[in-house]
């Protein structure tokens, strides 16, 4: 079959619809169907979402959940989560009933500069380059003032521009490499109009400049870009307490418990295929977080990871210690978020979002962020070191069961109490069910 389709993007959404469902489906009206169930039954908030992307054709559901009692630099918050995978809200919530009892999370923002880029050739002597860019670092800013005249309102703008000779790693390539504040904005829009401000500034002012004309020397743009790698927009998150005070019902030795903790935390320091899937649990908590706030999930995510690299070897986000009999677990992550523009003032249930944790700023976002990656990773860390993760997993699982089978409360009573004692695996709770609906009830 051809599925090849010409000027789709100009069909309307019901010949978009129409194409697809005879296109691949056996039952076009089924697949029809199953595309409306999913539509907001309220047009205008359909239309909205609709206008998100392009080719729109229905909403993909995640759900929205929240983790409440967090205890964040001594105010209780209310943390939504947009996340598909079990046990993440549940573990967010458990970690945050622990902490808040020990002293609640503590978070600061370390730093929240962003980065933008200019890539371009040179070939010439270097210093004329040097000469002609510290004579035109001013026409920069001057150039890019109506752009930055609101920002610099709020109190952010251009930080700095540097030039950057790449050309050991690139023959010609060099950068202009610029920093900015965009105080509760994400800022992209923002740095990347600069950008390309910066860019044909540099373009029309080498063009005039004297000494490459003489030399027949030529600056050629490649691209401008804001980088998602921002080493210096960092927020760290912290938990501490006695290690005495660690014990509670699974923890019943805990100056074990946290030597074994800490353990765990190294072994991720200096593993890389256990730091992916260290991180990966923080990220659970970061993405769930970043995703029902409306921020940009997949910078988010390219940023921590090159982070989590900078020494040359993937690492652990996170760090553990015990000194002087307290334990204290803390991460350090870069987190590019802004708190107005872009979807924030948009999607309904980012605003939502943001109403229930009380109009953050960026930085106070950032805060919420990194708290929840670190309630994520220690209750990761807490059921590995001690029962392991499929206890719990399996707890989840065996309900999943329960209700696929539309359980009776009586039955279900019974499958629980069964599989306290007995291993849970999809074949087993089966034959339990089939056993008691057949022998016991
Ligand atoms: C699963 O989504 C996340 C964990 O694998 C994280 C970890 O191993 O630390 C449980």
């Amino acid at each position: 079959m051809n599925n090849a389709v010409a000027g789709f993007s100009k069909l309307s959404k019901q010949e978009k619809i129409d194409w697809i469902a005879n296109q691949y489906f056996s039952s076009p009206n089924e697949a029809i169907s199953l595309l409306q169930k999913y539509w907001n039954s309220d047009e205008k908030t359909q239309k909205l979402h609709d206008e998100f992307i392009e080719n729109t054709i229905t909403n993909f559901y995640l759900p929205l959940g929240i983790a409440p009692n967090f205890l964040i630099n001594g105010q209780y918050k209310t943390i939504p989560m947009a996340i598909e995978e079990s046990s993440v809200v549940a573990a967010a919530s458990k970690s945050a009933k622990f902490w808040a009892t020990r002293g609640g999370f503590k978070a600061t923002v370390l730093n929240t500069e962003k980065i933008g880029q200019v890539h371009f050739l040179y070939s010439g002597d270097a210093s004329h380059l040097d000469l002609f860019f510290a004579q035109t670092k001013a026409k920069f800013f001057e150039d890019t003032q109506a752009l930055t005249k609101n920002m610099q309102q709020r109190g952010g703008g251009i930080l700095d521009i540097v030039l950057k000779d790449k050309t050991e790693a690139l023959p010609n390539y060099y950068q202009l490499h610029a920093t900015f504040d965009t105080k509760d904005s994400m800022g992209a829009n923002f740095i990347n109009s600069c950008l390309e401000q910066f860019a044909k500034t540099l373009t029309e002012n080498a063009h005039q400049y004297e000494l490459f004309k003489e030399n027949d020397e030529t600056v050629e743009v490649i691209m401008s870009i804001l980088s998602n790698y921002v080493p210096n927009c960092i927020v760290r998150a912290e938990v501490s307490c006695p290690v005495a005070e660690l014990e509670e019902k699974h923890i019943t030795n805990p100056h074990e418990f946290a030597k074994r903790f800490v353990q765990a935390v190294q072994i991720a320091e200096i593993e890389p295929f256990r730091a992916v899937t260290h991180n990966k649990g923080i990220m659970n908590g970061v993405d769930a977080v970043v995703l029902a706030t409306g921020n940009d999930f997949r910078a988010v995510e390219a940023g921590v990871h090159a982070y989590a690299a900078r020494n040359g070897s993937y690492s652990s986000l996170s760090h553990a210690k015990i000194e002087n009999e307290i334990f204290t677990f803390w991460l350090d992550i870069p987190l590019a978020l802004g708190t107005v523009g872009g979807l924030t003032s948009l999607h309904p249930l980012v605003k939502f979002s943001l109403e229930m944790l009380e109009k953050p700023s960026a930085a106070e976002l950032m805060q919420v962020v990194a708290v929840a990656g670190l309630a994520q990773n220690f209750a990761a860390l807490r059921s590995l070191t001690t029962t392991g993760i499929q206890e719990g997993h399996m707890k989840m699982h065996l309900n999943n069961i329960i209700n696929q089978f539309e359980a009776t409360d009586d039955e279900r009573a019974l499958i629980q109490k069964h599989f306290k004692k007995h291993t849970v695996s999809h074949s087993a709770v089966v034959n339990y069910i089939q056993e008691i609906r057949t022998t016991i009830l």
